[in-house]
């Protein structure tokens, strides 16, 4: 199929004239979603103008209420262009298109890879009707710091989960429900972009490339090797380069050790800031700067447009590397279905009202999502029971989260509607003296901060939970009640002072349209929490960036002595509130018995077993998870690494044995010469429920 694609978009190529074929490198943004959220046709006049005369091949759209617009502009491209060429139609459809589903950082606690997946195949049903060809999805890009807002839209703080997820999104958008191939992914944002310096967006990210190709890289080659069709370049700047013009990442790394032959696209006028960046003059030297670095196709500004036909017939350019480029775009639209109809899909209109099968998995997903952190036996509350409802984000209407334009934001199930339909009798206080004269024994504080907060250009100084709200726990706590903090947040916010005064503590995050049902269903026990932490919540602000997987230091800080001349501050604790990985269960799961059934590995993986045991009545869902640790390497190898995890259901009383391959493949890394290998030496094999288990046992490569 690959080579007729390859063969028909060879002979198209071949009747293009240069502008023409540059023409297929330039996206235009069709609406704006700037300012007050109203949305603005960008598609004027001026733009049909160009797509007649083939200088425009892609088109962005940001809202659903586009697709009349869409239908004209492929009508125009398809009647009134020379080549008759239809355009790609991009989107973000990052966590839901109709359906909303949890923000993708909450969804990655769900450690359930599946349901991730049909989320995905969903968004791509949805969207696809939209006329919508290319999602920007998914974001990869592992977050460390939480003041950067769009740790929201990402898997966190771990390559491998990250990698896992990255396959799963890339396998629903593209290849689910038989509509093969119909909605491309995109992997953004290539690479290093969560690392922004201070947590603040578009900032610089200094890593080395030890760092980069074992960490960040890595969720990315998972996601090319899943048949990912593009990637995106970040705004940012590594080692002194901005990704767009970076050839060392994009051209080298990601085309020829990678071996991506997909599409390339820059961030949003990200050839144009080039020139803020400082490596570019003005846009024509911008133009070639991106274009060298390696991006096929330029995303809303007009360097291309504008520069790139002198820049080739100057010599700057050499023709051959653009047509590579443009086949790649010929290429993606002839597999995406529209050269052979541009209205793919498009004729059936959108539902009127959510699909309840669609509702189904973004119920089940944000049922998963949830992570229960602390429950001094409180939780789950009687169903019937009369409760307090009080805090800054009880009432909060939008729990959709960041990115998303969904036309039925009014069916989101809100707290109070979810917390009612659930057969709790609310009182609803809102202030202290309220919840104080209520004589109800329990009281529930929503906390955390507005969805808008969170994703992109959020970026925060202050990520701990509101005074007020704390205050809220503190006065009910001290007159003997019982508290129960849920924090919405599309963030890990600080909890150090909030947790004192909670007796429970529920993470909901942001969790699309079932976001009232699935937290009732937790905190009446309807749901068994199984929801883990993908990233570690700080103690203090003073912590950030803190991660499990961090490598050790030669001055390692001990329990047992207080010597100052360790990696410690002499202001507070060194450890984090809640660790990667962590998160509670109404079961009680105990780990034992961990065997390898070697303990040297060579070319034949090793089987490792533990058996998990459920001591409750309560039957629930546990991520078992198996953490590697390389002793002793040719470079500094991080204290624990997630290697392998496995999500299993275990009914009341039930003991299972878990089973994982250890191969040497899940021992490697990317040594100094890039090369990626295991060495030979000593590993530990930790199993358990969190980051923090210390159930393991040793494993010598020879
Ligand atoms: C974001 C991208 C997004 C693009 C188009 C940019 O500002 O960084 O993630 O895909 O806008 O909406």
């Amino acid at each position: 199929m690959k080579k007729e694609y390859y063969e028909k978009a060879k002979q198209l190529l071949f009747q293009m004239t240069l502008q023409e074929k540059i023409g297929q490198l330039c996206q235009k943004n069709i609406g704006d979603t700037s300012g007050l959220g109203e949305e603005k046709n960008l598609i004027n006049e001026d733009a049909y103008d160009k797509i007649r005369q083939g200088r425009i091949g892609l088109i962005l759209q940001p809202a659903w209420n586009m697709i009349d617009d869409i239908r004209e502009a492929q009508r125009v491209a398809v009647e009134e262009s020379r080549l008759k060429v239809p355009l790609l139609v991009h989107s973000d459809i990052i966590h839901g298109f109709d359906t909303i589903f949890p923000l993708p950082i909450a969804s990655a606690c769900s450690f359930n890879t599946e349901l991730i997946r049909r989320s995905a195949a969903i968004s791509a049903t949805e969207a696809t009707v939209a006329g919508i060809n290319v999602t920007h999805a998914p974001m990869l890009d592992i977050a460390r710091d939480p003041r950067w807002g769009r740790i929201a839209e990402g898997a966190g703080e771990d390559a491998y989960l990250a990698g896992e997820i990255a396959k799963a999104y890339v396998k629903g958008f593209q290849e689910d429900n038989g509509r093969s191939e119909c909605l491309s992914a995109t992997l953004k944002h290539f690479a290093g972009y969560g690392a922004a310096e201070a947590g603040r967006d578009y900032n610089t990210c200094e890593l080395g490339e030890r760092t980069m190709r074992n960490t960040y890289l890595r969720p990315f080659k998972a996601g090319i090797d899943a048949g990912a069709k593009l990637v995106m370049a970040g705004f940012h700047t590594v080692d002194s380069v901005p990704m767009t013009a970076n050839a060392k990442y994009l051209r080298k790394i990601l085309r020829k050790e990678f071996t991506f032959e997909g599409v390339v696209i820059s961030d949003w006028c990200a050839p144009y800031e080039l020139i803020a960046h400082g490596i570019a003059e003005n846009e024509r030297e911008a133009a070639l700067a991106a274009f060298q670095g390696g991006i096929d196709v330029e995303m809303c500004s007009d360097c291309y447009d504008r520069f790139l036909n002198e820049l080739i017939t100057a010599g700057l350019i050499d023709e051959k590397t653009l047509d590579a480029a443009v086949l790649r775009i010929l290429m993606l639209k002839f597999e995406c279905g529209i050269m052979e109809d541009p209205y793919l899909f498009m004729r059936k209109s959108g539902a009127c009202e959510l699909p309840p099968d669609h509702l189904q998995v973004a119920e089940k997903l944000a049922d998963e999502s949830i992570v229960l952190l602390k429950n001094e036996n409180i939780l789950p509350l009687k169903p019937g029971e009369k409760i307090i409802v009080t805090g800054s984000r009880c009432f909060d209407a939008n729990l959709l989260g960041c990115w998303q334009s969904s036309r039925f934001i009014t069916d989101t199930i809100t707290y109070p509607q979810g917390l009612e339909k659930e057969g709790f009798h609310c009182h609803y206080a809102s202030t202290a003296q309220e919840l104080i004269s209520d004589d109800c024994g329990t009281v529930i504080v929503f906390v955390g901060e507005a969805a808008e907060n969170s994703g992109e250009a959020c970026s925060e100084q202050d990520i701990r939970i509101l005074e007020e709200d704390t205050e809220l726990l503190r006065i009910a706590k001290e007159n003997d009640k019982k508290t129960v903090c849920v924090v919405s947040s599309g963030r890990p916010m600080i909890l150090t002072e909030t947790e004192k005064y909670s007796d429970a503590i529920v993470y909901a995050w942001y969790l699309g349209h079932s976001a009232g049902k699935s937290l009732a269903g937790i905190l009446s026990g309807r749901v068994n929490p199984s929801g883990k932490l993908c990233v570690t919540l700080p103690r203090d602000m003073g912590q950030i960036p803190i991660y499990y997987n961090h490598l050790p230091t030669g001055r390692p800080r001990s329990e047992a002595d207080d010597n100052k001349f360790t990696s410690r501050y002499i202001d507070g604790s060194s450890e984090p509130l809640y660790p990667f990985g962590f998160g509670l269960s109404y079961s009680k799961f105990i780990y034992e018995n961990l065997i390898l059934d070697s303990d040297v590995i060579t070319d034949v993986p090793v089987k490792a077993s533990i058996t998990v045991e459920n001591q409750s009545d309560t039957a629930g869902k546990e991520t078992v998870q198996l953490y590697v640790h390389d002793v002793c390497a040719q470079i500094s190898r991080p204290v624990k690494e997630l290697a392998a995890f496995q999500k299993v259901y275990l009914n009341g009383r039930e003991r299972k044995t878990i089973t994982f391959k250890i191969t040497e493949e899940m021992l490697s890394y990317y040594h100094s010469d890039n090369t990626f290998c295991c060495d030979p030496g000593l590993f530990e094999i930790y199993i358990g429920g969190d980051s923090e288990t210390k159930i393991f046992k040793s494993l010598r490569k020879i």
